[in-house]
């Protein structure tokens, strides 16, 4: 072996790296860290090469300058979990995959050994029991995107490395520098230090366990000791259930069992072979839980830092640049609060009725995903002044959106709609994406023409979704709300939420309804929002025709919770 003075650490600033380079300065190895920085989290004291390892000619700069003063790269750096992967699959693609080709055969080049931050869900949804846990040599069968990511990583290891040492690590626990919430021990024990209760989805599905120290000791182990070839590094193998059930004993904290979601991931990871080399793991699960019990007391644990889908869907959404008409409206409002960096102009800078107005906007300004609000939506107002309505949501949308194509650097046109283009006269419907619209009055039909406009102009380059959704004023504004009109509402906020998933996740079905889980009248929706009324009845109104049902339901989407208006 060459010199082993340096450490060559990709990822060196994720959960994992921090540690590892902690325990690499310990015995006096200097880590080289190689890591962009994804999301933005080092502090100014962090010593690193800010190295994206998709840029491969910069990489092989970088290795052929450490090649002579070191021998061995242990590669970490990827975007790591399955939601997070999935934000984005294309990135996720090109860095995992690409990125590790990138690492293999400059490696290669160098003659660097690489030690490899594997995982054990490549063995997928394995039908094992304790008795027969897998093996290194067990079948491969990733059924997460990430793991599929994974999977190829270990094939560019096997197919064109020399010398490498792959390590398919259990889920990570325990204190790092960059914390991450997003693993299931230790937001478990994160919510033990609030008293929050444990949702358990399933739960009788098994998984290898590994502290994050141990991961640091068992590479450097395995520096020290030259291993080659492949190895589980698991300490201990639980179901979800056991862990939740360990801290229950541990902190007296509810278990709640959930058949929500199915989680088909089921695996037990045989640890001898790495055990049978001479290596001791150190860290229990109980002794786990403890030490990040009393570190979370202090934190707010839900915080975006903690959770890799959460930073990269914020990155996704600051790499956009969003234009967002009615800006002043109660839904406009919200998205201010939800996606405060996007563009929110004024009537006098862009108005759907002054052609130029717009023209001139779209000349002057950088944008590339369009949500569209603006509109006269008094159904009252639209009744009385039918050729105003008519002027700004269909022509005013129509001009809106031939600038967008015509400027061919839209690539997003969002139309928020309305489930009012529903008829809403039967009490029992709940209307999905593909009920037939037939509105009922005037402000509607201009919705629903608004809908027709904007589907013709749905292309390869501009990719157009409409949106339809019910939500309300909050504060009601109102002394009275009807008790006897029903929708599947949202808080403002909440559609915002759901309009920011839109941005992000881009639904390939043109038409989606953003709903919330539960049908409740418009009295039940003010006061959940906390406003006192007066209840109030359809006998007693007078004027154009009102839906009584505007209950939406979803096929093609998910829906989300009234209250925190999260997806379920
Ligand atoms: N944490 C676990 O439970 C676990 C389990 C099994 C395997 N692993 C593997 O261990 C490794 C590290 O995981 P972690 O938990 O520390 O994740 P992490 O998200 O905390 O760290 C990943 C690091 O990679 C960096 N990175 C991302 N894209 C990059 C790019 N294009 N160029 C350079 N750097 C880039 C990020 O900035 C970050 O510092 C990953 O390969 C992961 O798949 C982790």
């Amino acid at each position: 072996m060459k010199n082993l003075e340096k450490v060559l650490v990709t990822g060196g600033l994720g959960y994992i790296g921090t540690i590892l380079c902690e325990e690499l300065q310990k015995i006096n190895i200097d880590p080289i860290i190689i890591d962009n920085n994804l999301y933005n989290l080092a502090g100014k004291e962090s010593k690193f090469i800010n190295l994206d390892i998709t840029d491969k000619d910069r990489l092989e700069t970088i290795l052929e300058k450490y090649a002579s003063e070191s021998s061995v790269i242990i590669h970490l750096a990827g975007i790591v979990g399955d939601p997070a992967c999935l934000v984005d699959t294309k990135k996720a693609i090109k860095i995992n995959c690409i990125g590790t080709r990138n690492i293999v055969e400059l490696a290669k080049k160098y003659d660097l050994k690489i030690l490899h931050a594997s995982t054990c869900s490549l063995y997928g949804a394995e039908n094992c029991t304790p008795d027969s846990p897998l093996t290194e040599d067990a079948n491969i069968f990733p059924i997460d995107f990430y793991g599929q990511t994974k999977y190829q990583q270990e094939r560019f290891i096997l197919e064109l490395a020399d010398k490498f040492c792959i390590f398919r690590l259990g889920t990570a626990y325990g204190l790092s520098p960059r914390m991450r919430f997003d693993l299931v021990l230790n937001t478990f024990a994160a919510k033990a230090s609030k008293n929050e209760s444990l949702t358990v989805f399933g739960g009788s599905q098994y998984r290898p366990f590994i502290h994050v120290r141990d991961i640091a000791r068992a590479f450097i182990y395995a520096i020290q000791n030259d291993l080659e070839g492949i190895f589980n590094i698991v300490s201990e193998n639980l179901t979800i259930l056991e862990v939740a059930s360990l801290i229950h004993k541990l902190y007296k904290i509810n278990i709640e069992i959930s058949d929500l979601i199915h989680d088909p991931r089921n695996y037990i990871a045989d640890n001898k072979k790495i055990l049978n080399s001479g290596f001791k793991f150190d860290w229990s699960i109980e002794d786990g839980i403890n030490e990040m019990v009393e570190f979370c007391k202090e934190i707010d644990y839900k915080q975006n830092k903690y959770n890799n889908q959460k930073l990269i869907e914020l990155l996704q959404i600051d790499e956009t640049k969003i234009l967002i008409t009615g800006g002043t409206g109660r839904l406009g409002n919200a998205c201010k609060k939800i996606l405060p960096n996007a563009q929110y102009p004024t009537r006098l800078e862009l108005d759907l009725q002054k052609p130029e107005t717009i023209i001139n906007y779209f000349n002057t300004h950088a944008i590339n995903v369009i949500i569209h609000l603006a509109a006269m939506t008094g159904i009252v107002d639209c009744e009385n002044n039918k050729a105003k309505a008519f002027d700004i949501n269909v022509n005013g949308t129509r001009r809106l959106i031939e600038t967008a194509a015509k400027s061919g650097n839209i690539k997003h046109f969002i139309l928020v709609s309305t489930a009012c283009v529903f008829p809403g006269s039967d009490p029992e419907a709940m209307e999905d994406e593909d009920s037939i619209p037939n509105p009922k009055n005037y402000y509607s039909v201009t919705k629903l023409l608004q809908e027709e406009i904007v589907k013709s102009y749905n292309s390869p380059q501009m990719k157009i979704t409409i949106i339809r959704t019910n939500f309300s004023s909050m504060p009601w504004p109102y002394p009275k709300a009807f008790i006897d009109r029903y929708g599947t509402y949202l808080f403002p906020v909440g559609v915002a939420k759901g309009l920011r998933d839109i941005i992000i996740y881009k639904p390939e079905n043109t038409i989606i309804h953003i709903c919330g889980d539960r049908k409740l009248s418009m009295y039940e929706y003010a006061q959940a929002g906390g406003s006192e009324v007066e209840p109030l009845t359809l006998n007693e109104y007078e004027g154009p025709p009102l839906t009584i049902n505007m209950s939406l339901t979803t096929k093609y989407w998910k829906q989300y919770r009234l209250e925190d208006s999260e997806p379920i």
